[in-house]
């Protein structure tokens, strides 16, 4: 676990930017961004960090400000890993062109569908994988639950319901480290693009039966759309869900598994009283949010937070420093259910607010957790390995070892 020795105190610099976030290191930024992040809200709120090559906006009153203006901060970043890897999808357009591709890809998304429909199926899901484990009496609730099951489920929500689930996390994660990919590394480029080719012919195998006969799932919304989406737009935006809808319940569901685990007086509250789940999912997405930043480019010169940035200039909006900021959340390093208020924006602001929030909901605090709270007894945390975290840009727990009495 790092420190805020991450930075030196730089008091013989003259600018704020050379003296707080020339010295973070991307590294320590990994292991535990969260005394970082306070040391930047504290003292430099808006900082161009070299070792990210952007300014990281790190309270939450700027990254709502920034989402209020999407005119001046761009999700069309140029020259981005993304547009490389998987085609220019939603998430790095702006305006009439990023509303007509997210207007197509909504309607199965919507959380009176994901309740009538989406629910039954991820109970399914659930039971299936406890059934599974059961007998076992001990696994890796990350690796042998939240991962599989977050891939089955995307899959039927997507329409590929014959991807396997270990090939949808292959290309997930195959294309999500390609869009990190600023070292160049040929090995990553290849693998996703492998992955991405692979996605490409599921696509193409599901696309005439969809186009007969139309169902639930999201390829189909983007065909029968009113205006309908290309084959390109279709391929470009399923590999951007492919990339955020499959990791991010999957860290989340780990990570309140965890807390709850270890919090059992929280843990004992939520089971008897299951109103209680969703709010342990808000809380758990703001503690350890799964997307922790995500970029923007200024159009134009702009003041944000006391700072000018000027034109052109790359955004990192850090979203897990803005649900940690104590002038929002009292005691923020605390995993409280209970908290009420509880404005966090792990799920984004704006124009790009995240489309799958009710799917993520409903897959991770209306059945897993209640599933597995429930079905496994005793269910308890191994004493070894030990839990682990990492990521600063995405946010999980490693491993969550456990063990129950069948
Ligand atoms: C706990 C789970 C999740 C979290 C924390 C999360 C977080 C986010 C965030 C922060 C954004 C905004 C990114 C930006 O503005 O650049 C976003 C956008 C998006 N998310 Fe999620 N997400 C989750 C689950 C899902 C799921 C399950 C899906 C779909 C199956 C999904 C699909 C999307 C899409 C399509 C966008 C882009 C929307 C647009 O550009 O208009 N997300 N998500």
């Amino acid at each position: 676990m790092s420190t805020g020795s991450a930075m030196s105190t730089g008091s013989a610099m003259s600018t704020p930017s050379a003296t707080l976030g020339a010295t973070v290191e991307l590294a320590r930024l990994w292991s535990d961004p969260y005394p970082i992040y306070r040391e930047l809200r504290r003292r430099e709120p808006v900082a161009w960090v070299p070792a990210a090559n952007r300014y990281l906006v790190a309270r939450h009153r700027d990254v709502v400000a920034l989402e209020r203006d999407p005119e001046t901060f761009s999700a069309a970043e140029r020259d981005s890993l993304m547009i490389r890897v998987m085609g220019h999808t939603m998430i790095r357009k702006d305006g009439a062109a990023h509303a007509r591709e997210r207007a197509a890809a909504e309607p199965p998304m919507r959380p009176r569908v994901v309740a009538n429909h989406w629910t039954t199926l991820f109970q399914r899901t659930a039971d299936e994988l406890v059934d599974g484990l059961y007998d076992r009496g001990e696994a890796d609730l990350l690796r042998d639950f939240a991962g599989p099951y977050a891939a089955r489920n995307l899959g039927l929500v997507l329409g590929l319901p014959d991807a396997a689930p270990a090939d949808l996390q292959e290309w997930s994660q195959a294309m999500m480290d390609a869009t990190g990919n600023y070292v160049d590394d040929p090995t990553v480029w290849r693998r996703s693009q492998t992955a991405a080719q692979q996605v490409d012919d599921a696509i193409d195998d599901v696309l005439g039966h969809l186009r007969r006969r139309p169902d639930e799932s999201v390829i189909s919304a983007m065909l029968h759309a009113t205006d309908p989406l290309s084959v390109e737009e279709i391929r470009a935006n399923v590999k951007v869900i492919i990339g955020g809808g499959l990791n991010e319940p999957r860290d989340s569901l780990a990570v309140g598994a965890w807390a709850l685990l270890t919090h059992p007086e929280q843990r004992a509250a939520v089971e008897a009283d299951p109103s209680l789940w969703r709010r342990a999912f808000e809380e758990t997405v703001r503690w350890v949010s799964p997307i922790g930043m995500y970029p923007r480019q200024t159009t134009r010169e702009v003041v944000l937070g006391g700072t000018r940035i000027e034109a052109g200039a790359r955004i990192g909006v850090l979203i897990g420093s803005a649900n940690r900021d104590e002038t929002v959340f009292a005691d923020p390093d605390r995993f409280d259910l209970h908290r009420k208020p509880n404005s966090h924006v792990a799920f984004g602001g704006g124009p790009h607010f995240c489309l799958g929030s009710w799917l993520a909901r409903s897959q991770v605090s209306q059945v897993a957790w209640p599933t597995l709270f429930r079905r496994l007894p005793g269910l308890q945390l191994a004493p070894e390995p030990e839990v682990e975290l990492g990521g600063w840009v995405f946010r999980g727990v490693l491993n969550l070892p456990v063990r129950w009495t069948p």
